[in-house]
């Protein structure tokens, strides 16, 4: 019998500033400030996908005066998530967010949030086999505009696939800025910016499905 994955509860060590889980989050906030802070032009676009209760966007836009540059849209499947990343953005003054309740696993999700500056790919390829890593960074061109950043995650438990999924953003003509891979933690951070030619989104399939 599969035991499917409470998606709530995997939030709780949030709570938690010592987690493992809150350093990766700290990571990838200072990486979304920074990207911000390096972006000058007036409209930038964001997707994020699987973003859970999306602590990391909203905990960074909360406190940034330019948040309205953004247009970002979250896509997360679990409805109470949904509701909870709702909230959040509203209590922070980010109505402006677009909180989607969708399966980002289909190509046909990401109609209208893409072409995007900054692609959150955070939680999602520790719980997609390896093959759907792989099809998922060969789609990124699709999901970016030219000088795009992503940020991704992946959990390096054995066999530890990062070295394969920063072989594959090379592959796909992302250049690493950043890989961060404590010694005292099992997961990791990857940088990475666009430097090939955006292809238009096909809307159409499957990229993941998760595992769990
Ligand atoms: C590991 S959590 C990561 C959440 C968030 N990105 C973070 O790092 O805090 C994975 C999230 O993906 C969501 N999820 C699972 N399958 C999904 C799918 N097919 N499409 C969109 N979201 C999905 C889960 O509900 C969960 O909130």
């Amino acid at each position: 019998m599969t035991v499917r994955t409470d998606w709530q509860a995997w939030h709780e060590p949030y709570a938690d500033a010592n987690s493992p889980l809150s350093r990766r989050l700290r990571l990838v906030q200072q990486h979304i400030a920074s990207w911000l802070d390096e972006r000058s032009e007036e409209r930038l676009t964001v997707v994020s996908a699987c973003a859970g209760q999306g602590h990391d966007l909203i905990g960074v836009l909360a406190a940034r005066p330019d948040a309205r540059r953004l247009r970002v849209t979250l896509l997360e499947y679990d409805a109470g998530n949904v509701a909870t990343a709702r909230a959040a953005a509203d209590r922070a003054g980010l109505s402006h967010l677009v909180i989607r309740q969708a399966d980002a696993g289909q190509l046909s999700s990401y109609a209208g949030a893409v072409p995007a500056d900054l692609v959150l790919m955070v939680g999602v390829f520790g719980n997609i086999s390896d093959a759907d890593v792989e099809r998922s960074v060969a789609a990124l061109p699709q999901f970016c505009a030219a000088g795009a950043t992503v940020i991704w995650t992946r959990a390096r438990r054995t066999p530890d696939l990062t070295p394969a999924v920063r072989r594959w953003l090379r592959d796909a003509a992302f250049v690493e800025e950043a890989f961060h891979a404590p010694d005292d933690a099992r997961f990791s951070v990857g940088v990475h910016r666009f430097a090939g030619t955006p292809r238009p989104l096909d809307a159409t399939g499957t990229l993941f499905t998760f595992l769990r």
